[in-house]
């Protein structure tokens, strides 16, 4: 596995898999199972694996947690490595954003909802970084995890409004044994909040049961919000059970649906989503 930093270095490593098709992971490290599974994915499906680690300043909101964010460098590598990536970048912020970098990628309807109210600006970070770490890689295919169900939609919809001319690829969440999504975050949690956490989506699958059975997709919710409560999260921001593609409200199961999830434990934000 070739590792660059710089842009100069990350086009000379491109131009010499000139030919072969390229599969692209960006990813913010402290790397683990969810993101192995891209990378697995994208070996699948291309010639080359191209895999950046970038913890992204413009996408985590005031007051969040950017600075205590884990960073991970040499596990990374190593677990990259073992899993058959053929080029990792790792740029600086000056990589990304140069001086007198002065764009703003916003896609509006999409991201307005959900992660988008509860942490102003992050999908404006997470479209404009996308867009740029797209299109100084430029590969065939970019891989992104259901796990972040919204933002797998706003990457979507982005890339087709830009014609940025990329195949999104959406991957399957990983979870542990306990159901509990796999996730960088998930090292915060003590012993006791992991357990808690644990519930998260055994709630989630219980609303699916009773959704189906009642066809009440507002009860379904409810029952979900107050048993994460229940439960001993510390905030519930949202549970909602939406169209699979649009996002848009549903009132029926009659098209493909999927219930999305945020909730805290103490400082922890976990969010989740299945299919129904
Ligand atoms: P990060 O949280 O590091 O996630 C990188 C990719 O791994 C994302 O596509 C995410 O959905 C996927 N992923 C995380 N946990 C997963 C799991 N348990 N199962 C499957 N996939 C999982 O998401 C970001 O970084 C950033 O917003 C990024 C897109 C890199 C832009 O900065």
């Amino acid at each position: 596995m070739q590792t660059v930093r710089t842009s100069e270095e990350l086009a000379s490593a491109l131009a010499d898999m000139a030919g072969k098709t390229a599969a692209f992971v960006p990813t913010m490290g402290a790397l683990h199972g969810g993101h192995m599974a891209l990378v697995d994915e994208a070996k699948r499906r291309s010639d080359k694996v191209v895999a950046s680690i970038f913890v992204n300043p413009t996408q985590f909101a005031a007051g969040e947690d950017f600075g205590r964010y884990p960073r991970k460098e040499a596990e990374d590598a190593l677990l990259l490595k073992e899993h058959g990536c053929d080029l990792l970048w790792l740029p600086a912020v000056d990589d990304i954003y140069p001086q007198n970098f002065a764009t703003t990628v916003r896609v509006s309807g999409v991201s307005e909802r959900w992660e988008g109210e509860a942490r102003p600006g992050h999908f404006d970070g997470v479209a404009t970084v996308v867009a740029r770490l797209l299109l100084l890689v430029r590969p065939d295919m970019a891989l992104f995890g259901e796990k972040d169900f919204q933002q797998l939609a706003v990457i979507r919809r982005m890339v087709a409004d830009l014609g940025i001319g990329v195949e999104i690829v959406g991957v399957p969440t990983v979870r542990d044994a306990d159901g509990l999504a796999l996730s960088s975050r998930n090292a915060y949690l003590s012993a006791e909040e992991r357990k808690i956490a644990g519930e998260l989506n055994v709630i989630l699958k219980a609303a699916i049961a009773q959704a189906r059975t009642s066809g009440d997709l507002r009860a379904a919710e409810a029952s979900a919000i107050e048993a994460l409560w229940a439960a001993g999260f510390s905030h519930v921001d949202y549970v909602a059970i939406r169209d699979a593609e649009t996002l848009d409200h549903v009132a029926t199961l009659d098209r493909p649906a999927r219930i999305l999830a945020a909730a805290k434990i103490g400082k922890t934000r976990l969010i989740d989503n299945m299919a129904l």
